[in-house]
């Protein structure tokens, strides 16, 4: 076919004149200067020899709550510490007595709680009419509102007096002003009851603050306290903040790994996330310490960091479902974090978590009459939810690990043998100074003949870059792996979402070319950590920052982004001859076909290519047996003006990709990959060889 070659170079000069403008990469060169290779580098692409199909969910996202990224952040539950079950129990709460009388004040009470596993709450008692006592709620760093937004205000009270007792509910901006009109609940009974009023923002504040108002003559008792916006993603009760969930949904995930993380392990095993706790009523619902709460040092520790549970299982279900993707929990083992304590469960006590993992499979799998399946049903969701996976242990190691793994799955695979079981291999991508903990996971956990191998990189970009074939020649026969953690970690670290450069962006697209091109091994792959709450945060980096009003997708997300969102069916032999630090990776996605003209062969070839060095390069793309190629091509381009190039809260697309259309394509294309950049390129083809 005639390579319009000219036409084209003026089209991608077009293309950097764009992104130049958009001030996101270096000016447009003439035709030829500052190209690093000459015309003879290609990379030539086998349509003609189509390899294995792609797992079709390769690209999930991982969940963990660390760094706020639950309370605090995707669950928009506004008040800290609603439940007064912190260690201590005021935690987020302040008080102002205002007024006179003899005995009043506010204490934490546990007689008769309103359920066991909500044990405290807060005892109002006022002696006088004139008194009025108030406390204030401080949020998640502050309570996010904007101007218009309404809120469903409820708390859960009961009162021993015959005399009225009245709540005033007060919503202050960051200075103490009123900025909504005060609502009032009274009429509460002896028995706990639930009450709620709706109140709408008259003004748009970051850090805004709750006041609740006790009057009367007597007791109050309150518990559950609580402030959730009425606006939810997909309108869920108890739903989650629309613009984190929204750009979850953007990625188009494979699958959504939850709850974690470390924290499935618990610094403790009485710390450990048990999943039964976090279903059913909120008030029955078991708070627990977040195990990144003193983790580290300050600035990034936080002693006011718990997991109310609100966002539970049932909720993470619910997101897989909303947001497309399959869900994959992951369960503690037995084990707790061998970074703390290691404490273990002896074999002859594993049978409860064995338990909780095969009652979580009836709970989402089982019909609504099961004991399981029936919890789910009362919770609104009488269809099953889609489990076809579970993980085993987090990031375990050692004999201990594997004990417990065959066990879990003897028992898992007797009763549910079609469910696939994720295995660790660890913190650690590679033995590491002598240990055998690497090498030690994939043989012991081969010999099980497990279904897929977790491996987590925290690496530098030169580890990533180094690491781009790393599955080429793993066995195709046996475990597939799961890349279920990993983030290019830049040297020097920067603070927040400072450490989300381009340059660990970069680096972390030239690794999903390996990925993606031994998409047949390599089954499941999440970036990790998925949340940042810019105000508090324990890990960076991280793929999206947020504040209580506003967040970003970091360049990482982009990156994210661009190979989920264009997947491909089929992985495509590549060749790259005459480049150095350039990672090309190539599908065909016969999901486009055209059924209409019964085409079967039609489909489009899609090419994700890194050019990781300074300078832009010429290559020549050959599609060896593609044939009737379409004119034009969709052209997807992400790059930056320099390696620290970032997004921030204010300039959130800063590093985002630039679409554009390739014209007079053929079975060869000429074509200019801008300096440091990811071009992802869509050919449509009617016919494949
Ligand atoms: O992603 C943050 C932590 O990194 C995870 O909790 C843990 O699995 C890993 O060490």
């Amino acid at each position: 076919m005639k390579q319009p070659e000219m036409q084209n170079k003026v089209f991608i000069v077009g293309i950097l004149a764009i992104l130049a403008s958009a001030g996101i990469c270096r000016a447009a060169n003439g035709p030829s200067a500052g190209i690093a290779n000459g015309p003879s580098a290609g990379i030539t692409v086998h349509v003609d020899k189509p390899g294995a199909a792609i797992s079709p969910i390769l690209n999930g996202i991982f969940f963990e709550d660390v760094n706020f990224a639950g309370d605090g952040g995707l669950y928009p539950e506004r008040i800290k510490n609603g439940s007064f079950e912190f260690a201590d129990p005021m935690m987020g709460w302040h008080q102002n007595v205002a007024g006179k009388g003899v005995v009043k004040g506010f204490s934490v009470s546990s007689d008769k709680p309103l359920h066991a596993n909500n044990r405290h709450f807060l005892h109002a008692r006022v002696e006088s009419e004139s008194d009025r006592l108030s406390l204030t709620n401080e949020g998640y760093r502050g309570i996010g509102v904007t101007k218009g937004a309404k809120f469903t205000f409820s708390v859960y009270a009961r009162s021993n007096t015959k005399a009225a007792m009245r709540l005033e509910v007060e919503l202050l901006d960051a200075e103490g002003r009123p900025i909504a009109a005060a609502q009032h609940l009274s009429n509460f009974a002896a028995e706990w009851k639930k009450h709620s009023c709706s109140i709408e923002a008259t003004a748009t504040d970051a850090k805004a603050k709750l006041r609740i108002v006790v009057q009367g003559t007597g007791t109050l008792d309150l518990d559950m306290v609580s402030l959730f916006p009425q606006e939810t993603f997909n309108n869920r009760p108890n739903g989650l903040r629309p613009d984190l969930a929204q750009l979850l949904k953007d990625l188009k995930p494979g699958f959504m790994r939850f709850p974690g993380g470390c924290i499935v392990e618990g610094r403790t095993l009485d710390q450990r996330y048990q999943w039964k706790t976090t279903i059913g009523d909120l008030s029955q619902r078991k708070l627990i310490l977040n195990r990144w709460n003193v983790e580290f040092q300050a600035p990034r520790n936080a002693p006011d960091y718990y997991q109310s549970m609100g966002l539970g299982f049932f909720e993470y279900f619910q997101l897989c479902e909303d947001i497309g993707a399959l869900p994959l929990p992951i369960l503690n083992c037995g084990m707790a974090c061998q970074f703390n304590s290691a404490e273990l469960a002896p074999l002859d006590r594993l049978d409860p978590y064995i338990q909780d993992a095969l009652d979580l499979i009836e709970f989402a799998n089982g019909s609504a009459t099961s004991a399981w399946g029936a919890k789910r049903a009362a919770m609104g969701h009488p269809a099953p939810f889609r489990l076809t996976m579970i993980g085993v242990g987090n990031e375990q190691w050692g004999p201990q690990y594997f004990e417990r793994f065959g066990r879990f799955a003897k028992a898992i695979k007797a009763k549910y043998p079609q469910m696939i079981l994720v295995s660790g291999t660890g913190p650690e991508p590679a033995d590491n100074g002598g240990d055998h903990r690497f090498s030690s996971a994939w043989s012991e956990l081969r010999k099980a003949n497990a279904d897929l191998i977790d491996e987590h990189f925290y690496k530098s970009p030169e580890w990533f870059y180094s690491q781009v074939g790393r599955y080429d020649s793993y066995n195709r026969q046996g475990p597939k792996v799961f890349a279920g953690e990993y983030a290019a970690h830049i040297q020097n670290k920067r603070p927040g979402w400072e450490s989300n450069t381009w340059e660990a962006a970069l680096a972390e697209a030239a690794l999903m070319t390996g990925l993606e091109r031994n998409g047949d091994v390599v089954r499941l792959a999440s970036y990790a950590p998925l949340f940042g709450n810019v105000d508090a945060w324990q890990w960076n980096p991280n793929l999206i920052w947020f504040d209580n009003l506003r967040s970003l997708g970091t360049p990482s997300y982009y990156v994210q982004k661009l190979f989920s969102t264009n997947r491909g069916t089929t992985i495509l032999p590549v060749e790259l001859a005459g480049v150095e630090k350039m990672f090309a990776s190539a599908t065909r996605d016969d999901s486009t076909r055209d059924d209409a003209t019964r085409d079967d062969a039609a489909g489009e070839i899609i090419l994700k290519i890194v050019n990781a060095e300074a300078k832009s390069r010429d290559i020549h793309i050959d599609l060896v047996g593609a044939k009737d190629v379409r004119a034009t091509a969709e052209v997807q381009v992400l790059t930056a003006s320099d390696l620290g190039a970032m997004n921030t809260l204010d300039k959130p697309t800063n590093v985002s990709p630039v679409v554009g259309r390739l014209k007079d394509v053929g079975a060869t294309i000429q074509h200019r990959f801008p300096a440091r950049s990811l071009t992802v390129i869509r050919i449509h083809a009617r016919r494949f060889p």
